[in-house]
């Protein structure tokens, strides 16, 4: 018997479909809604062939109220991850508009679906840049946002804050806020990935496309930051160690398991690794040598950034299984495949 019907939207984006995925393996039904704005229809087959399940995907715009609407009296719902929205730092300083239009008219027609139908279960993806350039490192949740650093990060300080204000209004609505550092890496299948249309910015994309072949060479942004080795460090979390913190928020959720409304968590590895280590354990799991330069640095960039993971270890159970080089394995293996 299904857990529950779940609404996933972004169901065919990289963590959307990941997310599905671990969603069936553990007893959920998934309904997707997904414009394909950034992905495309045939992660659909690939994630059919891992589970065996067609997933029936709604290709709908969410930030249209009507189109949402309509969805929500086509289905009842136990509960709904939103993922769908758009998420290049670069692009949204050039369209700071378009992305409060999308980011945040989606996550008000989600919620507003969910509450008329009488269901109080939301998880919401936020990001790690709601931080800003922190003070401390590794950042826990108490660790207080700074100054967004894009209209990006601000649409996600934005859609935090209408869930408090929600919630605080609507005791019966929960809601989960989960923080993600930076997801890279592939299903170990190999049947699905990130693919995105929008060229690849991120850095381990970068690095399996230049490894590839696809790009001639990449840029390392930066090598005179006051780091190990003077390049940025980050929290690489594996796309499907994240998937799996989605289900056990949902569980926590559906479990009244929550001790704050909206609960909040951070989901890194709890590690920081600098760009450089990065290159190098691509080069030891793929056998080759990657065609880097040092340049400039990169602006809008933090310099580091890492986790405090306890939290969603102790509340939700949450252990990640892969490190940097299963990441760098499985998004190779993903590449090459592509
Ligand atoms: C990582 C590091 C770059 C490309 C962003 C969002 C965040 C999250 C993940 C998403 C940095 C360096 C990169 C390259 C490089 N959310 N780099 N050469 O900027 O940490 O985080 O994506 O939806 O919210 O802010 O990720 O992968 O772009 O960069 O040297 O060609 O790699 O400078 O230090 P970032 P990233």
């Amino acid at each position: 018997m299904s857990k529950g019907k779940i609404l996933v939207t972004g169901g065919t984006g990289y963590i959307g479909s990941h997310t599905v995925v671990d969603l069936i393996e553990n007893g959920f039904e998934v309904v997707s809604a997904d414009n394909y704005h950034n992905s495309k229809a045939s992660v659909l087959d690939g994630i059919e062939a891992i589970t065996g399940v067609r997933v029936v995907n709604h290709n709908i715009d969410l930030a249209d109220q009507a189109a949402t609407e309509k969805l929500f009296a086509s289905h009842k719902f136990d509960g709904a991850i939103h993922f769908a929205a758009y998420k290049a730092v670069g692009e949204s300083v050039d369209k700071p508009l378009e992305y409060f239009r999308n980011n945040l008219n989606s996550l008000i027609n989600v919620i507003d679906g969910l509450r008329k139908q009488g269901n109080s279960n939301l998880v919401f993806s936020s990001s790690c840049s709601v931080y800003g350039n922190a003070d401390e490192l590794p950042v826990t949740e108490h660790t207080p946002r700074k100054d967004a650093e894009s209209p990006y990060a601000r649409t996600k300080q934005v859609g935090e804050d209408i869930l408090y204000d929600f919630c605080a209004k609507h005791k019966d609505f929960s809601a989960i806020l989960l923080r993600y550092f930076n997801p890279a890496g592939a299903h170990p299948s190999g049947k699905i990935g990130e693919d995105a249309s929008n060229a690849a910015s991120n850095l381990v994309p970068v690095i399996t496309e230049v490894g590839a072949g696809k790009r001639e060479k990449m840029t390392v942004f930066g090598d005179d930051y006051d780091t190990r080795d003077g390049s940025c460090v980050r929290d690489y979390i594996h796309v499907s160690d994240l998937a799996h913190a989605h289900t056990l928020a949902l569980e926590y959720l559906i479990g009244g398991k929550a001790s704050e409304n909206p609960a909040l968590f951070n989901l890194g590895i709890g590690e920081g690794l600098t760009v450089l280590e990065v290159i190098e354990a691509f080069e030891k799991v793929s056998g080759r040598k990657l065609n880097y330069e040092i340049g400039p640095r990169r602006p809008g960039d933090v310099i580091a950034v890492f986790a405090d993971r306890s939290k969603a270890t102790n509340e939700l159970g949450w252990q990640p299984k892969y490190g940097v080089e299963e990441i760098m394995r499985t998004a190779w293996n993903w590449e090459e495949k592509r």
